[in-house]
Parts: C-alpha cells; sequence; structure tokens
C-alpha cells in the first residue's frame, strides 16, 4: 500500500526531473538542436501524471477521496501541473519546428524557463503533500449531487444504454479531433461529429447514481473514545430515543403516532448507507410526507462533533447487536492505560499488535498469558490482574466495552475482545461463553463478513485476523 511519503516523494521526483531537464536545455544553446528532448519531455509528464493519479487513487481511496480530500486535491494539483508540462512541450515542440533556425535558442530558452516554472510548482506541490497532517485524508466536501453507489441495482437495459451512449460520444470525440487537423472536410466532420453528440440517448442519472449532499463521504475524525462513546450514548438518550426507542429498535413511546415508522438503527442501516449521509440525514431532518416532518432537524440542537458522536455510539451498539456481521468494520473503544513497562498510555498507543481485551472477573480461572498478543484488563476502579500487560482501570472503560458487548455493565466481567494490529474489533467471546476461544467466535473481516476461523481457537482467529485485515482508512484523530 503506498503512503502519502511514497506520493510525495513520487511528486517530488517528477517536479526534480523536469528541473534538471530545463537547466541542462539552456545550458545547450547550440542552433538547431531541438532534438528529441520535448516529446521525451511530454511522454515523461504524461507518465509521471499517470503514474501520480494511480497511486492517489489508491491512496485517497478512489473519486471520492481524490475529490474531496486535501490529499486528492494536492495530487490532482500535481497531474495538473504535469499535463500542463506535457501540453507546453508538444506545443513548444510544434512551433519549433516551424521556426527559422535564427529563432531556435530564444524558443529553447522559453522552453527552459517554462518547465523550471513548472517543474518548480510541482516540486511545491510535493513538499504539500509530504508535510500533510494525518487527517488530510479526511473528505471535506462531495462536490456532485450525485453520487456512484455499487449497491444500486442497475438493470443491463440501462448499462446498455450507457455504453452505447459512450460510444456515440466517443466517435464524435474522434471525428473531432480528426475535424481540426483536416483541411477540406473539416465542416463535414464538424457536423457529424455534433450530429452524434446530440443524439447521444444517455440514461437519466437516477438509474446509475444515487442522490448524493457535501458530506456524504465526510466520515468521523472524532476519537472513538469511550468518553465519547458514553457522551453519544447520553445524547442519543435524550434526543432521539423518544421515538426511535432506548434499544435503537425504531419503537420509541412517540413511534407509533409519528406519519412515517422511525428506521431501526442497527448493522443494517451502517452497511447500507455512508457515515456522511447519515450525518446529513440527521443534521437536516427526515422526509416530509404530507407537510409533517417525520423526523426534525438536530443541525440547530445538536453540532457536527455531537451528531458524530451520536453515530460512532449506534455504531458501536449495532456491533453489539450482531458482533459485527454484516456492517462495516468497528474500531475499539480507545480508553486510557496503565502498562507495566509503560509502553503506552491509550489504547490507540498499542496500534501494531494483536491485543485481547479482557473485563477481569476476579472469581474466574486464570488464562494464561500468551506470547502473540497483549493482554488489557479492564478491571473497573477494582485491584487489577496482576499478569496482565496493560491495566485500564477507568469506569468508563469499562462501560465502554459493555456496549460493545450488549450487555450491562454489570455483568460484563469475563467478556473478551480480540482487537487486530490496526484497532479494529475482530471477535468477542461474551460473558457465560466457553472457556477458551473456540471456532464458534468468528473473526470479523472486511465488509462484514464472518471468516470462518474453523478450529484451532486463539491462533487460528489471529492468523485469520492477519489474513484478512481491513483496508478502510483510518482518519481518526487520536488525542
Ligand atoms: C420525532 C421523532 C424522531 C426523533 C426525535 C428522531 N428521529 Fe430519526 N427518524 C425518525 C423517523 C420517523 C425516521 C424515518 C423516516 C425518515 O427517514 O425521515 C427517522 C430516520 C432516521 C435516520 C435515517 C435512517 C435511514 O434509514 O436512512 C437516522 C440516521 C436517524 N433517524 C437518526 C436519528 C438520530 C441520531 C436522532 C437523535 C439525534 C433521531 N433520529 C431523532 C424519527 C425521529
Amino acid at each position: 500500500m503506498v503512503n502519502t511519503g511514497g506520493l510525495a516523494l513520487a511528486a517530488v521526483a517528477a517536479g526534480a526531473a523536469m528541473l534538471a531537464w530545463s537547466r541542462s536545455a539552456r545550458r545547450v544553446p547550440q542552433a538547431g538542436a531541438a532534438g528529441p528532448g520535448l516529446p521525451w519531455l511530454a511522454a515523461g509528464a504524461l507518465g509521471a501524471a499517470g503514474g501520480l493519479l494511480v497511486l492517489g487513487w489508491r491512496q485517497a481511496q478512489g473519486v471520492p477521496g481524490l475529490l474531496g480530500s486535501r490529499l486528492g486535491h494536492l495530487v490532482l494539483a500535481v497531474v495538473l501541473v504535469l499535463l500542463l508540462a506535457a501540453a507546453g512541450a508538444a506545443w513548444l515542440h510544434r512551433r519549433q519546428a516551424s521556426a527559422s533556425a535564427a529563432e531556435r535558442p530564444a524558443w529553447r530558452r522559453l522552453e527552459a524557463m517554462l518547465t523550471g516554472a513548472l517543474a518548480l510548482l510541482a516540486l511545491v506541490f510535493g513538499t504539500a503533500i509530504w508535510r500533510l497532517p494525518g487527517e488530510a485524508l479526511a473528505i471535506a466536501h462531495w462536490p456532485f449531487a450525485w453520487r456512484y453507489d455499487p449497491d444500486l441495482p442497475v438493470s443491463p437495459h440501462t448499462w446498455r444504454r450507457l455504453w452505447a451512449a459512450l460510444a456515440q460520444t466517443g466517435a464524435a470525440a474522434v471525428l473531432l479531433a480528426a475535424a481540426l487537423a483536416a483541411g477540406r472536410w473539416r465542416l463535414a466532420c464538424l457536423a457529424a461529429a455534433a450530429a452524434l453528440a446530440l443524439a447521444a440517448d444517455w440514461p437519466r442519472p437516477q438509474m446509475l447514481l444515487t442522490e448524493a449532499n457535501r458530506s456524504s463521504y465526510q466520515r468521523s475524525a472524532l476519537p472513538f473514545s469511550d468518553a465519547n462513546l458514553l457522551d453519544g450514548g447520553r445524547l442519543y438518550q435524550a434526543h432521539c430515543a423518544a421515538c426511535h426507542g432506548a434499544a435503537a429498535d425504531g419503537r420509541g413511546e412517540r413511534a407509533a403516532g409519528l406519519p412515517v415508522w422511525p428506521s431501526v438503527l442497527g448493522p443494517a442501516l451502517f452497511e447500507n448507507r455512508l457515515e456522511g449521509d447519515l450525518h446529513w440525514r440527521v443534521a437536516e431532518g427526515g422526509q416530509v410526507p404530507a407537510g409533517r416532518p417525520a423526523m426534525p432537524a438536530f443541525g440547530q440542537t445538536l453540532d457536527p462533533r455531537q451528531i458524530w458522536q451520536v453515530l460512532d455510539y449506534l455504531r458501536l451498539r449495532a456491533y453489539a447487536a450482531g458482533g459485527g456481521a454484516g456492517m462495516p468494520a468497528v474500531p475499539a473503544p480507545v480508553v486510557a492505560l496503565d502498562c507495566r513497562d509503560g509502553r503506552a498510555t491509550r489504547l490507540s498507543g498499542l496500534r501494531g499488535l494483536p491485543l485481547r481485551v479482557v473485563a477481569y472477573a476476579p472469581r474466574a480461572p486464570e488464562e494464561p498469558q500468551d506470547p502473540r498478543l497483549l493482554t488489557v484488563a479492564l478491571t473497573r476502579g477494582g485491584a487489577g490482574w496482576p499478569d496482565a500487560d496493560c491495566v485500564a482501570a477507568g469506569a468508563q472503560a469499562w462501560d465502554a466495552y459493555a456496549l460493545a458487548a450488549g450487555v450491562p455493565p454489570d455483568e460484563l466481567a469475563g467478556a473478551q475482545f480480540l482487537v487486530d494490529r490496526r484497532g479494529w474489533l475482530r471477535a468477542r467471546r461474551l460473558p457465560g461463553a466457553a472457556p477458551a476461544w473456540t471456532s464458534a467466535d468468528n473473526v470479523c473481516g472486511p465488509a462484514g463478513r464472518m471468516e470462518d476461523g474453523s478450529a484451532g481457537g486463539l491462533g487460528e482467529l489471529l492468523l485469520a485476523m492477519d489474513r484478512a485485515p481491513i483496508a478502510l482508512p483510518d482518519i481518526r484523530r487520536e488525542q
């Protein structure tokens, strides 16, 4: 996987190559030396632009990231500079060929200056990518009213119409290019291109795309911390439970009196909706059947941060309902820690190692330490487990993991959670389950599919976690 450093290096290398080229071009002013320089420069800049686009695409996770995140914007800026360099080089090459021998050195200087300026610009953007803060991958703003949704059912007929329209427009573009190059047939070519383009029968956007808004691709950048999650829970109970129900099952006491039944806010919601769309829905309110809004807009009552807190709380609740099945991955709640060797003070500081988070039960039989993972004991203020690598003694930490287990805090003792190297919750064992990890404790894989960790217990589970890492970018700020 490329990272921001790799991208910055690629951008700086492209700029530096152009700079070196422009210097060498200035140094060789002999007449007639148009040489192969310019075509090579154009090809190089084009290649670099393509390569950077691919790297940026992978790092920013596709079109939304490229168009909506700060990193994406910088990558697009470098690509634009490189494309300008390629176009400028191609144009200069054509002009140079027709210039007289006496004019050539002047052209050469102009060309060197232009490339130099563009190269410096590419270098500046490359350095900016280098110095980006972590949350630059957060998508600030989706610029279109529609977005592509891979889950939207699109009929084969619509696909055929789309391909036909694309082919027709492509043919029109070829004719247009031919018209620019051709002498005698220019008008005929132009007319044919216009006719083809106008006759293209595009399917309506609704058939292929879903409605989007400016925050569609935004994701929560709040730390997934016990404090935020519990605040979210309090806000939920105060503002939402009357309609959506204390258990988020859509059965609040006001539900029956509403024009539309309130939604169940469980795993399916997070599977089918983008986080950013949910945020938008809560801030802007719901449908308005017959002029009576079903759900009020909360944009005035709650600030954007509080809405994320509520959604993060609901996300952890949804995890509790099915152990993460059928929904996108959920991070492990980040709690304050006290580690024996002082290696971290928060759970997020333990990234890179698999963790076992255990709600300490004083009377339970001690489980042997396992060298393959670190043990974090939740002790709820009480004296801890002497063998644990780290202890989270806070009551908040305990309550947050009780939420993840879907049990009241008083019944959490004995529960265990497996957290992978990147901090995602991957498996859990509820209190009262078998005394060791078994084949039944499946690992939550990417996209919420359960990996079958058949037989073998803990070892198999750890292997399954590493075999199918969660590829979602984690853009949460950890304080
Ligand atoms: C007055 C009752 C009421 C209150 C209060 C309320 N909701 Fe809703 N909510 C509804 C109804 C009814 C719907 C379904 C219709 C719709 O989407 O407009 C809904 C839909 C939603 C949806 C969209 C679900 C989907 O399928 O896309 C989300 C998310 C949501 N509510 C979250 C919240 C949150 C979070 C709060 C508290 C901050 C809240 N609601 C408060 C009544 C309410």
